[in-house]
């Protein structure tokens, strides 16, 4: 694809995602404006908006804080984003407050991407206002899929559960691994080697739960014979339905602060 792309914020999430585009070669070339960004990637960076070339951009990814959509989007001049689509990465900041902070009408799309895409891992939940074309919707497909994978919602309000789910779920994953590992170390494993049992059987359990036809229940059973070692585990989990019901009880906590987010 040759389109040009300009990013409003090239932080944490911004350069993992335009700079795997580049290097897909998913796009022709990328400005970012972004303040404080070294010029130590392959997207040209400029310290404003005022510095930027005469281009017209095709796309226009928003991916500063949320706190900061309203004055980065202000910044770019019309002429710049008379072609544009909008893709926005913020959390919480929706297509009527995007639409009317830009200075023309423009195709706007939410994504909520997770940090694995820095290992093109992600998973990307995006919704689309109803001037978003079919073929815009494609594009974006494919540039979300370089990542890792793209999945198009119905409703805006889904997103909310996306980010509780998916776009905070490595945090998840994480803390169980910290106790994993921690639970390790306190039955005499050296720190470093309960740390990597934990990463691996995380990275393998994961790579099982994605294949063809996978069902988590079934490969749970696989590993838990009656009365064996994984059963014992498994018994305290499920007590009471204990880790589900706490697994219920965060989620929808991180479902609810997500709403607050987005109200101000
Ligand atoms: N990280 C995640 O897991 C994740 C997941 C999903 C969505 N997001 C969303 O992605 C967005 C960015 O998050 P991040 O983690 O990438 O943050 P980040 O690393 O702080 O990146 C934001 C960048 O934007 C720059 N910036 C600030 N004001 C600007 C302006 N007016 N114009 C242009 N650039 C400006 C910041 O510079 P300074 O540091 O100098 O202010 C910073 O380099 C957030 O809205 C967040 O909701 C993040």
């Amino acid at each position: 694809m040759s389109l040009t792309a300009l990013f409003l914020g090239y932080g944490r999430m911004g350069a993992s995602l335009g700079e795997a585009w580049i290097e897909a070669d998913l796009v022709q070339r990328i400005d970012a404006v972004d303040p404080h960004r070294a010029q130590d990637v392959k997207a040209r960076v400029y310290r404003s908006a005022a510095e930027l070339p005469d281009t017209i951009y095709d796309l226009v990814i928003v991916a500063v804080k949320p706190a900061m959509a309203r004055e980065a989007l202000a910044a770019v001049s019309i002429a710049r984003l008379r072609n544009a689509s909008i893709i926005s990465v913020m959390a919480g900041v929706s297509i009527a407050t995007l639409e009317q902070a830009l200075p023309i009408a423009c195709p706007v799309v939410r994504s909520m991407p997770n940090t694995p895409v820095m290992v093109h891992q992600g998973c990307v939940g995006l919704f689309g206002g109803i001037s978003v074309t079919s073929p815009l919707r494609d594009k974006i497909s494919q540039l979300y899929n370089a990542v890792g994978k793209s999945y198009w919602v119905e409703t805006e309000e889904q997103l909310h559960a996306i980010t509780a789910l998916s776009g905070s779920g490595p945090a998840y994953y994480h803390l169980f691994s910290e106790a994993l590992a921690d639970a390790g170390e306190r039955l005499g494993l050296p720190s470093e080697l309960a740390k990597q049992l934990a990463a691996q059987t995380a990275l393998g359990a994961a790579t099982l739960q994605c294949g063809d036809g996978a069902n988590f229940s079934s490969l749970r059973q696989e590993v838990t014979s009656p009365n064996g070692t994984t059963h014992a585990a498994i018994e305290v989990f499920e007590k009471d339905s204990a880790l589900r019901c706490l697994v219920t009880e965060a989620v929808v906590k991180a479902h609810q602060r997500s709403i607050e987010l987005s109200q101000g």
